[in-house]
């Protein structure tokens, strides 16, 4: 699954800024595509001007049916759209949304043009923030300009109390948490999987950013940063003005994919660690166990274990990979640990069938998932009829791997799977499905692939606890809530915002992620594409919307679908000067909490 952010509502309509900087006005080419070309050119920059990257934008506006497309998507096929329209839970801090009538997209509706996506802003500067004598304060994480101001205080953001103006950025701008705590962690994650405040996949709204700092007791002061664009070369070779800009990167699938490739370029840029193989190397408190490409890791710190899950995505899912995750966690069971952490912060999600895995081997009592159902909108109905009766492969409409929820039973015909449904959800009498699951036979090789190479693991649920930031989603959401509802297992979330007394430790659990290119090919094998009432193709190839199909639904509390409940964690932790360099420590506080009574 990819995670990228929406890339939406930043069309400005401003003058043409001039970079003199970099180019005397007097040789100033009017197109910004061609400006940062020649720089590309000439001094081999890989780094750029804001108001160049911000001219070369402004040459590609959407048009009317790029936004036709966008409807037609996500009222076929989009699982939420009614349900969204409801206010939130409380806990929550989100908007009712009607995304047909907004199209403004959000949690795991994610669109993206290419147009939009070739260039990263940054200021030199990352963030993090404590809680100190009960004041919540955001400081410096490192200023790679002037390394002096490395912990001190961020009291204001261009004149505005510096707590406030990233709370409304995480309010505004951050999607991927109804849990605004969640966002505000997410705005200053260090590990930019989405965007945050100091490294922006989106255009800021003007060329620098001014900071007021206060360090020890010295007196305020500030520092004005410009705001760098920064792309790679593998970009940067695919066009020297704006119209190849467009036919190579708006227009390119071959574009497509940039935030995967600027991924690497952002580690890069702000040199983070790796917080594995990086700082955990050089700290003796931390034993590595075992890690498993940038799948899992296994630790062992004091007398405790810690499982870092890194991602439910792993590059490659094989027989082989798979056993040594299991050798990972019978080596740390041979450790003789009784406690584990089981670490799953900062994992926007992955395969289905991996969280399944981590289901059945963590606690093989219990049944691995939850329940599922689908919006049937006349779209999907017609979709999944004709794929039933085609038994096209790998087709998204497929239903065949699914059995009834209920009976356990194969369905039988199309009208079995759409069953007679209808709820009210945002105001809206719609149809669902009958709720399905994984057939069994499925879950039964997956747990005797497990069977066949371990005993059961020592540990009992009340030896685990989970500590995530709220950034747990989808595939990861799915392993958390698991845990807590199937299993009791103690959960605890850091950071977010102090004045909120919960914080959810998993976010958007949302459904089976499909993108539009797999929502179209699967159309077009169907021979739908060209049926009237499907969405009609975007205009250009570098376009792309990420929708979930379908909808999950707890099992103790089966009318809640779980992307809309708040699932605050039992316990809270805070950042601080020291956890948030040497992750040693916040594990050794998870643990301390693992037997504490809820
Ligand atoms: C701060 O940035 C510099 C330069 O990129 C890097 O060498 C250093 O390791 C960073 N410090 C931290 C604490 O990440
Ligand atoms: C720009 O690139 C195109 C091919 O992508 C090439 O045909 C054209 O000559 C180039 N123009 C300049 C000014 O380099
Ligand atoms: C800002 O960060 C970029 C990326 O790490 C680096 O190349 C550049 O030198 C930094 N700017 C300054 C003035 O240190
Ligand atoms: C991290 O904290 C632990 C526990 O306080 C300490 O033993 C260890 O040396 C620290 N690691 C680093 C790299 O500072
Ligand atoms: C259900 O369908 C699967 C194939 O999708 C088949 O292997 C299995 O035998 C069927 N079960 C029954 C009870 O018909
Ligand atoms: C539900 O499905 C029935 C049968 O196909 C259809 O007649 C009805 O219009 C649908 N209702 C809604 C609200 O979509
Ligand atoms: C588990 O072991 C049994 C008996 O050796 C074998 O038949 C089966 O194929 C194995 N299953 C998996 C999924 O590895
Ligand atoms: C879950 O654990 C709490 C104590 O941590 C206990 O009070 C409660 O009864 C347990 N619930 C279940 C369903 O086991
Ligand atoms: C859409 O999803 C498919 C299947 O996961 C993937 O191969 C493809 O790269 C995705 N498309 C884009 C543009 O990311
Ligand atoms: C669908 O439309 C495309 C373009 O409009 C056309 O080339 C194609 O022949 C049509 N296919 C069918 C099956 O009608």
């Amino acid at each position: 699954m990819n995670f990228y952010v929406v890339f939406f509502a930043y069309l400005f309509a401003l003058v043409v800024n001039v970079c003199s900087y970099i180019i005397p006005r007097e040789t100033l080419v009017s197109d910004g595509c061609a400006r940062i070309h020649n720089e590309f050119i000439a001094k081999q920059k890989t780094s750029f001007c804001y108001a160049d990257v911000k001219d070369c934008y402004e040459g590609f506006p959407f048009n009317k049916d790029t936004i036709d497309t966008l409807t037609g998507l996500v009222g076929g096929f989009y699982s939420f759209l009614d349900k969204a329209k409801e206010p939130p839970q409380t806990g929550f801090d989100s908007k009712p949304m009607d995304l047909v009538a907004e199209l403004e997209l959000h949690a795991h509706t994610i669109f993206s043009s290419n147009c939009f996506t070739t260039f990263i802003f940054y200021t030199n500067v990352t963030f993090y923030s404590v809680v100190d004598n009960g004041e919540q304060k955001i400081k410096i994480f490192n200023d790679t300009i002037d390394r002096s101001n490395i912990d001190c205080e961020v009291t204001h953001i261009d004149g505005q109390p510096a707590l406030q103006v990233i709370s409304e950025y995480a309010k505004n701008l951050v999607y991927a948490s109804r849990d605004l705590g969640v966002r505000f962690n997410i705005a200053l994650d260090l590990t930019y999987l989405s965007a945050s405040f100091a490294v922006r996949f989106e255009i800021p709204q003007k060329p620098y950013i001014t900071y007021t700092l206060k360090c020890d007791n010295t007196n305020e002061f500030d520092i004005k940063r410009d705001w760098n664009a920064f792309s790679n070369r593998a970009f940067l070779n695919k066009f020297n003005d704006s119209k190849s800009y467009f036919d190579n990167i708006c227009n390119s699938i071959e574009g497509s994919k940039p935030s995967i490739s600027l991924s690497s370029k952002l580690r890069e840029i702000t040199n983070e660690f790796d917080k594995t193989d990086g700082i955990l190397a050089s700290d003796l408190s931390v034993t590595k166990i075992r890690t498993v490409d940038k799948f899992v890791g296994f630790f062992k710190v004091q007398d405790f274990g810690v499982v870092k899950i890194f991602t439910e995505a792993p590059l490659t899912i094989s027989v082989a990979i798979i056993t040594d995750v299991i050798h990972g966690f019978n080596d740390l069971a041979n450790t003789g640990v009784k406690k584990i952490v089981l670490d799953l912060s900062d994992n926007v999600g992955g395969y289905l069938v991996v969280s399944v895995f981590f289901n059945l081997l963590l606690f093989p009592s219990t049944y691995p998932t939850f329940d599922f159902d689908l919006r049937i909108t006349e779209q999907l109905r017609l979709a999944i009829t004709e794929q039933y009766k085609l038994g096209i492969k790998n087709n998204i409409f497929d239903m065949k791997e699914y059995i009834n929820e209920k009976s356990h039973a194969n369905f039988t015909s199309v009208e079995d799977i759409f069953g007679n449904n209808v709820y009210t959800r945002g105001g809206v009498k719609g149809n669902y499905s009958n709720r399905y699951i994984l057939s069994d036979s499925e879950l039964n090789v997956i747990s005797q692939f497990i069977q066949n190479l371990t005993t059961p693991l020592p540990w009992k649920p009340e030896d685990y606890i989970i500590l995530t930031n709220g950034l747990c989603g989808s595939a990861c959401a799915n392993i958390a809530e698991h845990a807590a509802e199937f299993n009791n297992v103690t959960t605890v979330a850091v950071g977010g915002i102090v004045s909120n007394s919960l914080l959810s430790y998993s976010s958007f659990p949302g459904g089976f992620v499909y993108n539009s290119t797999q929502i179209f090919d699967s159309l077009s094998q169907l021979g739908l594409l060209n049926n009237t009432i499907m969405p009609k193709p975007f205009p250009l190839a570098g376009m792309e919307v990420t929708l979930p199909m379908n909808e999950i639904y707890s099992k103790t509390n089966p009318d809640e679908i779980l992307e809309f409940g708040f699932r605050p964690a039992d316990f809270r932790l805070f950042y601080d000067e020291k956890n948030i360099r040497n992750i040693s420590i916040l594990w050794s506080q998870a643990a301390a909490l693992i037997g504490s009574i809820k």
